[in-house]
């Protein structure tokens, strides 16, 4: 089979970052290299911790004739097979610090609260979570398992997140948010320091290779920017830094143009669930304005497409259980390689070692089983 064939898989919309200036000083004034080494020290003395994989899609860069596809394999994390473990425990865990008398609390469209819920359970911590009713049962369900308090809210995320502040501040309980808003920066900030523990294994794991590309997908840029605050801390050259983002929601695109955070109106929600969010965060926004080169953003069309050509083993040697989230990495790499324009511009060729983030795998089975069929 022809994988890359360039009829199939489809890009809605590409852009050049105009203020791009890649400055390391200044991006580990966001999370400094304190925290970025701290989250690294602490996350990997806990028990269950080993790095997830780093695969080689070997298949797939034979045929669109890059060096390397690298694809870093969150679904092995922690068993909660997203990276978002690394982020919300870890941020349960710095600001307790060590008070087994604090409840924590959050508001989520599941893989963060999965992640606080499991944190607060190693530390044997009370956790309230804030789901909207649009959040399926089955990512309910797998919060309560972990001994969290589900709570359901009438409206979107937003409204779960307002129900979350207000019910927290009546009865004293610690938010753990992975979103920052004014005063409301170092969790988040934390959250991120986590994330970028996939930064420094890669880089144990890429044996002195260098990295020239790495495409991070993006909901409110959290876990972009980890990753690019990731690199400014442990890489020596600067790879080229490419946004995902659904075309219904491409937050940090539109603010990319502009120079200045954008809110967007989200008029149908994306298969990327937890990619579509309509305004990025203010931690990670300050990290990417201008960091990243570029940002492309997709429709939902290829992605139960490329979820199953990753599980049948068909970009390279391994069977590899990757979520909605985790598809548009490789779609719109795919997708860049059969644009000449893009392909030329972002510089992709036979000496191009390409990083790709398989966020998450079957968080929600019932999705993944339903996206894998189709
Ligand atoms: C499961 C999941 N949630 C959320 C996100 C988005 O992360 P953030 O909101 O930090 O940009 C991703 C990937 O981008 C993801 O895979």
């Amino acid at each position: 089979m022809n994988i890359s064939n360039g009829q199939l898989w489809k890009y809605s919309s590409f852009i050049e970052n105009k203020n791009y200036s890649f400055n390391k000083e200044e991006i580990l004034k966001n999370i400094s290299k304190n925290h970025i080494d701290e989250a690294y020290l602490t996350i990997s003395k806990w028990d269950s911790y080993s790095p997830t994989p780093l695969l080689l899609l070997n298949k797939l860069s034979k045929e669109l004739n890059l060096n390397k596809i690298y694809y870093k394999d969150e679904s092995k994390r922690f068993g909660l097979k997203s990276f978002k473990a690394l982020g919300g425990a870890y941020a349960v865990e710095k600001v307790t610090k060590g008070n087994k008398d604090i409840t924590v609390s959050t508001a989520t469209a599941g893989n963060h609260g999965r992640s606080v819920a499991w944190g607060a359970k190693r530390l044997g911590l009370k956790c309230k979570i804030f789901i909207s009713e649009y959040v399926s049962d089955a990512r309910g369900k797998a919060m309560e398992a972990l001994g969290a308090d589900v709570v359901k809210v009438k409206g979107n995320y937003e409204k779960s997140l307002i129900e979350c502040i207000k019910q927290s501040l009546e009865n004293n309980w610690q938010i753990v948010q992975d979103v920052a808003w004014k005063d409301y920066m170092l969790v988040p900030t934390l959250t991120m320091a986590g994330y970028s523990v996939m930064m420094k294994e890669i880089v144990d794991q890429i044996n002195n290779e260098e990295i020239t590309h790495i495409f991070l997908q993006a909901g409110v840029g959290g876990m972009a920017g980890a990753m690019v605050a990731g690199a400014a801390r442990y890489l020596e050259n600067t790879p080229k830094m490419i946004i995902v983002e659904p075309d219904s929601a491409a937050c940090v695109m539109e603010s990319i143009k502009t120079g200045k955070i954008e809110k967007i109106n989200i008029e149908r929600e994306s298969l990327m669930g937890g990619m579509s969010c309509g305004e990025p965060s203010l931690v990670p926004w300050e990290i990417l304005k201008k960091s990243v080169n570029n940002c492309i953003s997709l429709p939902d069309d290829d992605i139960g497409k490329a979820m199953k050509l990753f599980a049948n083993a068909s970009f390279g040697d391994d069977k590899i259980v990757a979520g909605e989230n985790s598809a548009p990495g490789v779609i719109s790499l795919i997708a860049s390689c059969n644009d000449e324009n893009i392909k030329n511009k972002i510089n992709l060729n036979s000496n191009s070692n390409v990083l790709l983030i398989g966020c998450e795998g079957d968080t929600d089975q019932e999705m993944y089983q339903k996206l894998l069929k189709e």
